[in-house]
This record gives C-alpha cells, structure tokens and sequence, in this order.
C-alpha cells in the first residue's frame, strides 16, 4: 500500500489526548503517546531507545538470520513467539511452500500475535500459534505429524510486553500485583511462593539464578513474609541494605527480580527440557539458535551444545558467543546482556 493510500493518511476524526493528574503520565493505562498507533510517534519512541508499550523489538535479527540460513520451503520453529518480530523474519525468508510453528506459554500475548500474523498475511498454511511450553516442543511437533524441522529459535526470557505491563508483575518500575508469571494460569505467583519459601532455599536461588551476593541476607529478610505488590517488594529489598548507593541497591533489586522470576516460572527446567529435545527434534542438518540473557541460561546453552559436539550430535557449533553490535545496544539498551549461540545438528 503506498504512503498515499495508507489509513493515517486519511483525514482521520481528531482524537482528544488522555487527561492525567500532574505534569507527566505515571500510569501504565496513562502513557498515551507509548500506545500511540501511529508510525511518526512510534519512530519517535524507538529512536530515543524504548520499546512502544505492547510491542517488542526484536533482538539480534541478522545474526540469527545467519545463523538459521531460512530458505524457501524450510519448516522451522520459533519457540518464544513473543511479538512475532523474528518469526517475521523467517517466514518471509521460508516462503513459498515453508511453514513456521510458533510456541509461546502466554496465554494472554499468544492470541495477540496470531491474530496480527494472520492479518499480516501469513495464513494458517503457513504459520499456527501453539500454546505451549518449549519443553513440550517434541509433542507439539507429533500433534502436527512432523517429524524434524529445519531451523528452531528460542529468544529466552521475557519480552517487552510482559515487563512493561504492569498488571503481570514483573515491573520494578511501574506498581502492580507481585505475580510475575508468564503463564498466569499456571504456578504460583511470587506473592504466594515468598510466603512458603524457606530462607535458606531462597537464598540459594538468588545464588544460582542471579549471582547475588547478599543473597543469604536478602533471603531471611524476605522469606515467609507477606508481598502484594512490586513495589512493595522492592522497598523491602532496599530497606535492607541501608549502606548499599542507590544505584547499587537498584542492582540487587534487580537480581532479586529475576531470580524470582526463574523460580516460578521453573525456567532452568524447561530449558534443561528443552536442550535434552533439542537433537531429536531437529533434521540432519537442522539448525538451532537459542539467544540467553544471563549467565545461568548462557551455562546451560553451552554446555548442552559443548557436549552434543563432542558426542557427534552436533556437527558444527558456536565457537565463540556472539553478542549485538555496539550499535544495536545503544539503539535498544534492552539488547545489551544478549548472547546468542547456534549449533548444527550432524547430518
Ligand atoms: C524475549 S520474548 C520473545 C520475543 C520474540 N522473539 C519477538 O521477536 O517478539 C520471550 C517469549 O518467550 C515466551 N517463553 C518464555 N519461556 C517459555 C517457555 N518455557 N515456553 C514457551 N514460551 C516461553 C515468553 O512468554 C515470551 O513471550
């Protein structure tokens, strides 16, 4: 469609600007200009380095691209469909005759997605929405009688608009019920897990899951006690470090957010899941990119490719870790702890 035929070149009915109490917008539901539909205000918020409220930028596209070498024809698998935006870019690199499947958990941002490939042009021949979890990648893959694809992505963590929605709870910033989960309908929410946690155990996963080093200290101040909101916790957190700088202290708030986060979402098992199903799910010469976000998913990811190497599984892998051009991180600072590893599966 050209510039001149689009529907914001239309003479469009005027639309009153949301009222706010104070000078600027402090409410999720508020932030107008963020859930502003069109491309001038939304090019605006991606140059100043933000992602525009209910989207996600994708991260690392042309070295995932790479990577996967989609051609036409090729059956692949995106297996954190997120916004879509990678999927995107494989299916218009897999068509004619590819297909892509794509899995995500989220019960509530997976519908979103379909429906916006669909109206995108990518019918069900060509791209279905699987509601998921990647650990169940191999029965998703026999409910649809296939018996190896060509190329699988897994962009792990969370995206955009999950964090930036504070209603989920995973926003440090922004208040909101202290839930965190990806898929609400199942689990605990960090709420209900923080009241049962023991502080020794809780203390360990702020160890293992987020390398935090007041995690024995953290951990007896938070465990068994009572949370409702993000914000809440997050005061806490800061209450008990009173010598830490602020922006130290806005570190271990942080951590403490996403160790919680892995915990009850049981990341580093799917994960583990997800790597031992990995081979078998994918074609001789099948390609796999998986880009991680910290350090105990990173772990994972290499030694599962490491070990798959050596026993032959894999024919070629990563050698060195690839991470976004300097460029990329300072476009969309939300790229910066990416790390992105592929493998070869042997043919
Ligand atoms: C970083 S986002 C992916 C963004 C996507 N690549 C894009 O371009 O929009 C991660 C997504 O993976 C989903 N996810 C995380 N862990 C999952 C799991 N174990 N199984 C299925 N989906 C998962 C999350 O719900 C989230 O939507």
């Amino acid at each position: 469609m050209s510039e001149e035929n689009s529907p914001a070149s239309e003479s469009a009915p005027h639309k009153r600007r949301v009222r706010y109490s104070g000078r600027n917008p402090r409410r999720f539901e508020d932030k107008y200009k963020e859930h502003a539909q069109d491309a001038e205000t939304i090019a605006k918020i991606v140059a100043s380095g933000k992602t525009p409220a209910g989207t996600h930028r994708p991260i690392m596209v042309a070295e995932i691209l790479e990577a996967l070498v989609p051609a036409p024809g090729e059956i692949a698998v995106d297996c954190t469909l997120g916004y879509g935006g990678h999927a995107q870019e494989i299916l218009a690199m897999i068509l004619p005759g590819g297909k892509l499947l794509g899995l995500d958990h989220d019960p509530i941002e997976l519908p979103k997605t379909e429906a916006r490939l669909h109206a995108a042009g990518f019918g069900a021949d060509v791209f279905t929405a699987h509601r998921s979890n990647f650990g169940g990648l191999p029965q998703v893959l026999a409910a649809s009688e296939i018996s190896g694809v060509d190329m699988i992505l897994a962009d792990l963590g969370v995206s955009s608009m999950q964090i930036d929605d504070p209603s989920r709870g995973f926003s440090v910033k922004q208040d909101g019920p202290l839930d965190m989960r990806m898929n609400p309908q199942r689990g605990q929410p960090v709420s209900a897990f923080l009241q049962k946690v023991k502080a020794d155990t809780l203390a360990s996963m702020l160890m293992e899951y987020s390398d935090e080093p007041k995690a024995v200290q953290i951990g007896a101040a938070l465990a068994g006690k009572t949370f409702n909101t993000t914000h809440e916790l997050a005061t806490a957190i800061r209450a008990n470090l009173p010598f830490v700088a602020k922006e130290d202290a806005h570190l271990h708030v942080r951590r403490v957010f996403q160790a919680l986060r892995i915990a009850v979402n049981d990341e580093f098992s799917a994960l583990e899941t997800f790597l031992r199903n990995l081979p078998a799910c994918l074609k001789p010469g099948g390609r796999v990119a998986i880009l991680t976000f910290h350090s105990g998913e990173d772990r994972r990811v290499k030694k599962a490719f490491a070990s798959g190497y050596r026993e032959g599984i894999y024919s070629m892998v990563t050698h060195d870790v690839i991470r976004p051009t300097a460029e990329e991180q300072r476009d969309n600072p939300r790229s910066q702890s990416a790390k992105l590893r592929w493998a070869k599966r042997a043919g």
